[in-house]
């Protein structure tokens, strides 16, 4: 595996499939999904790891977000990942940097009531490593769904020539979503958190909002929204730690 630190030194083969799965790092089982989805659809596997400042809407929020740089190393050779991008700010955002895409319609709402930058940040960074990378495919994960429908209007809304593809949300056996900001709960905060996934099961925004109450979570929405079909998502803090997941209704199931 190359480990790549500047754009100038990514120089990617142009014949075959390229595949690129965009993380922050500490990365976990739920990345090995995303990993393990890409690698044998491609003949050239990138994995991205850059922590975005422009998508953190508070900076207490931006130095607590889990970092993990040497197990990311291991983990993604283990992967069989071809080459690990992983630039530092300064690489991504050069002094004088100063146009950002500021998508709309996916992006209005759930996360943007509470981050209101956030899918700026997100869809900037993203079209960056698209047009850095010059993937053919490249994978995300169903646990942000909204991020999902934001990267697909992204790629739709300015005829990005790349196909997204979406991995299912991996769980730990008790039922949490995998996160990198699992590692920042208490066992007593991990605990509260298991209301999320009991509550998306109700498949009901109203007796979800119960369970989260039962459990004394308040959280920052529980909405069913047109996210690349009817979700039921769920954003909600346990102590200092904002977590979010969704749950995909059938049609017809809605609330
Ligand atoms: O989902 C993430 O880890 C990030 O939002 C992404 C897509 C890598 C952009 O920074």
């Amino acid at each position: 595996m190359k480990v790549v630190r500047t754009i100038a030194e990514l120089d990617l083969p142009r014949h075959g499939v390229v595949g690129l799965v965009p993380t922050m790092g500490a990365l976990h089982a739920g990345h090995t999904a995303l990993f393990r989805a890409a690698r044998p659809q491609c003949d050239v596997l990138v994995g991205s790891v850059f922590v975005n400042p422009a998508q953190f809407s508070d900076g207490a929020d931006l130095s607590a977000y889990p970092r993990d740089p040497e197990g990311d190393l291991v983990h993604a050779a283990a992967e069989g990942i071809d080459v690990l991008f992983a630039p530092s700010v300064e690489e991504m955002y050069p002094p004088g940097f100063a146009t950002w895409v500021d998508p709309a319609g996916a992006a209005k709402g759930l996360e943007s009531d509470h981050r209101p930058q956030h899918f700026r940040g997100v869809a900037t960074v993203c079209l960056k490593l698209l047009n850095i990378v010059r993937p053919q495919i490249a994978w995300f994960g169903r646990k942000d769904a909204q991020q999902v429908a934001v990267v697909k209007q992204l790629v739709r809304d300015l005829n990005l020539d790349v196909e997204i593809r979406v991995v299912e949300t991996v769980r730990d056996g008790d039922g949490l979503a995998l996160s990198s900001r699992n590692a920042l709960l208490s066992p007593g905060e991990r605990e509260q958190a298991l209301a999320i996934p009991r509550a998306l099961a109700t498949r009901d925004a109203a007796q979800a909002r119960e369970v989260l109450a039962a459990a004394r979570l308040e959280p920052d929405y529980v909405e069913v929204a047109d996210l690349d079909g009817p979700t039921l998502a769920i954003a909600a803090r346990v102590g200092s730690v904002r977590l979010i997941d969704n749950v995909l209704l059938p049609k017809g199931e809605h609330s």
